[in-house]
């Protein structure tokens, strides 16, 4: 199972690098947004950075949504670096883009996947990576570990290349029900990864080794 941190802060990307952990990183223009990163120079320096700290696929989101103007941005963001993840949104020129970029060997993460179907007919255009939201369909009262159920199955049952990247990651709970699920992928916060790290009985069974180390010199 890969992880992704799913930020565009360059501060939470080296701390989970150093951790000796991290496959990828994923942004959105959102998490752009947040950084405070606007204008197309920036936006592309921030993603050369990223490129620079980590060694794996780096998603960047194009801005556009019309088929022509997103292969142009995107054949700018995939000539950043070659780790660079073309994201494109699950729209219908969506996956004509999908399929442009998969023709030319440029890998690919269908964003905003809210339904089997949606990841179907990304697969079929040849996306590397689907990224079902699992939070935002919690958020509605939709199970979104249901939605990866889905794709785990129909994926399987055609053998198809493309990864299951488990986005919208709220909780170290989701990470481990992906996990179990048989996600390929999944794109966390920061914090949400450091809390797999946590349990009271390894505090406790610590402190007693550290004191009982003291007695022995
Ligand atoms: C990742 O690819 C998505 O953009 C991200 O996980 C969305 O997460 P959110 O629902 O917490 O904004």
């Amino acid at each position: 199972m890969k992880f992704f941190i799913d930020t565009a802060n360059l501060e939470q990307i080296k701390e989970a690098q150093d951790l000796g952990i991290l496959d990828g990183v994923t942004t959105n223009p959102s998490l752009m947004a947040k950084e405070g990163i606007s204008g197309k120079d920036a936006i592309l320096n921030h993603y050369k950075t990223i490129c620079e700290i980590v060694d794996g696929d780096i998603s960047a989101e194009v801005l556009s949504t019309t088929y022509e103007e997103m292969i142009k941005e995107g054949d700018e963001l995939a000539a950043i670096h070659p780790n660079i993840v073309v994201k494109i949104p699950m729209i219908k020129d969506g996956i004509k883009a999908l399929k442009y970029f998969s023709n030319k060997g440029i890998k690919t993460n269908c964003t905003l996947i809210f339904s089997a179907g949606q990841a179907l007919l990304a697969a079929k255009a040849g996306a590397n990576y689907v990224s079902p939201f699992l939070g935002r369909l919690d958020d509605i009262s939709v199970d979104g570990m249901n939605l990866i159920e889905e794709i785990r199955i129909i994926f399987d049952n055609y053998m198809f290349d493309t990864e299951i990247l488990a986005a919208s990651i709220r909780s170290p709970m989701h990470i481990i029900n992906c996990a179990k699920i048989g996600a390929d992928v999944i794109t966390s916060p920061l914090d949400s990864i450091l809390n797999l790290l946590n349990h009271p009985l390894t505090d406790k069974g610590l402190a007693q080794f550290v004191a009982d180390a003291k007695k022995m010199g």
